[in-house]
């Protein structure tokens, strides 16, 4: 049979003899403690060794880095526990040697909130990085980072994806996927030669309604975008869209869910209620949802002062138009050339009116709007008229109605390549 250990000592205490020769065995062997403290002793000693072999590998710069990421992590950690499946922790020099340098021939181009640059990481997946100018008594680190968390907790198809951020002393930076085809702008203010037929062009509307419909219902909590433009539409290859920018306008100090004391938008895209008393809802983005709408169909800015009075603004020239009968001269000829199902873009501009309209409460939910779109319901209403401040403008700048159209300088006229939309 087999003696336990623990058996043998209970043995050997039976007997006074048995007792000093378990004495005098250990005083004669090594205890394991003894072998303990030696081996750590003999790796210390090695962990030294190698330190001053490779210490001219070793910057000290980097250390810093290390150990300020380190210190940060559980803040980070903490704020972001319920989403570090999906969210990454850049260290600076990461994104500093991305966009080499934050060089300007990566510049991507500059917003309210900072330069946004195209970065390579080492795994070859390309990246927007936009490198917030946050100035830090405003912004504190517990809000950027609660900020990311909001962001990241909401995944849709057609909201630009957030994959990481980066919080190094003042350095406050978000890394966006990139996407390939850039901002809706470059395209409808026709900063780019790219021409998108009429549906590609519905595809990106139904896409920014459904994108809308999923911050403003269906995500688990109420986001307002409160600048929805086409400046933060972005592009895939396949030409659909996401929207960017969704959750930083909370950036802006006193964020308030209701009534807003800092406006933060965009002019031309702002809803009345909005610019004047600052009373902020979802409606606000349906409103900037339906000048986009026809921004992407009449292919112009919303705003264009060196057009005709009547002509400038975009909603006010639509109204105008549809009271004379004459939509069609709303629509991009180039799309109207291509052959468009006419109704399906006169049924997009209706729904635009909607969403136009000067009460809040009676522009549709953007789930409606889906619906609309999607023809799912059928519109009987009458548009109203949008709000708009009426001309008085000075005899000799009237034009007339036959003529509005040929003022309208007509993109027809340039020889862009065309981009056909694939299903
Ligand atoms: N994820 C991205 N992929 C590709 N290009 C991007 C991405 N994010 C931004 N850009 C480009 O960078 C430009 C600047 O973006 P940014 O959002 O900072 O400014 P903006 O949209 O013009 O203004 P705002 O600050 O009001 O949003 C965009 O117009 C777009 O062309
Ligand atoms: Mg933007």
């Amino acid at each position: 049979m087999r003696v336990m250990p623990y058996e043998r000592t209970m043995i050997r205490v039976a007997s006074p003899s048995a007792s000093l020769d378990v004495q005098s065995s250990k005083s004669s062997q090594p205890s394991g403690g003894l072998y303990f403290f030696l081996g750590a002793i003999v790796i210390l000693l090695i962990l030294l060794i190698l330190l001053f072999v490779f210490r001219k590998f070793i910057n000290p710069s980097k250390w810093k880095t290390f150990f300020a990421c380190t210190r940060k992590q559980p803040v980070a950690k903490d704020i972001l526990s319920r989403n570090l499946h999906t969210i990454s922790w850049f260290d600076f020099q990461t994104l500093k040697k991305a966009t080499k340098n934050f060089h300007q021939d990566n510049l991507l181009g500059r917003g309210g909130f900072g330069p946004v640059f195209l970065g390579k990481l080492e795994d070859e997946r390309l990246v927007a990085v936009k490198k917030l100018s946050v100035d830090k008594s405003q912004q504190r680190e517990s809000e950027f980072l609660a900020e990311v968390r909001i962001i990241t907790s909401i995944q849709h198809k057609n909201l630009v994806r957030l994959l990481g951020c980066c919080s190094d002393g003042d350095q406050r930076l978000l890394v966006y996927e990139y996407l390939k085809n850039r901002s809706l702008d470059l395209i409808v203010y026709g900063k780019s030669d790219l021409f998108l037929n009429w549906s590609a062009r519905f595809q990106i509307i139904l896409g920014i309604a459904r994108g809308l419909q999923y911050l403003h219902e269906d995500s688990h909590m109420r986001i307002i975008h409160r600048d929805i433009k086409a400046s933060n539409i972005l592009l895939d290859d396949k030409f659909q869209p996401r929207i960017g920018d969704f959750g930083l306008a909370r950036f802006f100090p006193e964020d308030q869910a209701y009534l807003s004391t800092n406006f933060a938008g965009t002019l031309g895209y702002t809803a009345p209620e909005y610019a004047i008393r600052g009373e902020l809802s979802e409606k606000a983005d349906i409103y900037s949802f339906g000048v986009l709408v026809l921004e992407i169909i009449s292919c112009r800015k919303n705003t264009n002062l060196t057009l005709p009075s009547e002509m400038q603004y975009l909603p006010e020239y639509a109204w105008k138009l549809y009271k004379h009968s004459r939509l069609n001269d709303l629509i991009d000829p180039r799309i109207r050339e291509d052959g468009i199902v006419e109704k399906e873009v006169m049924h997009a501009i209706h729904v635009a009116f909607f969403c136009l309209h000067p009460q809040a409460s009676s522009r549709p939910a953007m789930s409606e709007i889906v619906a609309m779109l999607t023809c799912k319901v059928e519109i009987v209403q009458t548009p109203s008229r949008p709000i708009f401040l009426e001309r008085k403008g000075k005899k000799d700048e009237k034009i007339s109605w036959d003529s509005i159209s040929e003022a309208l300088p007509s993109p027809l006229k340039s020889d862009s390549p065309s981009y056909q939309h694939s299903k």
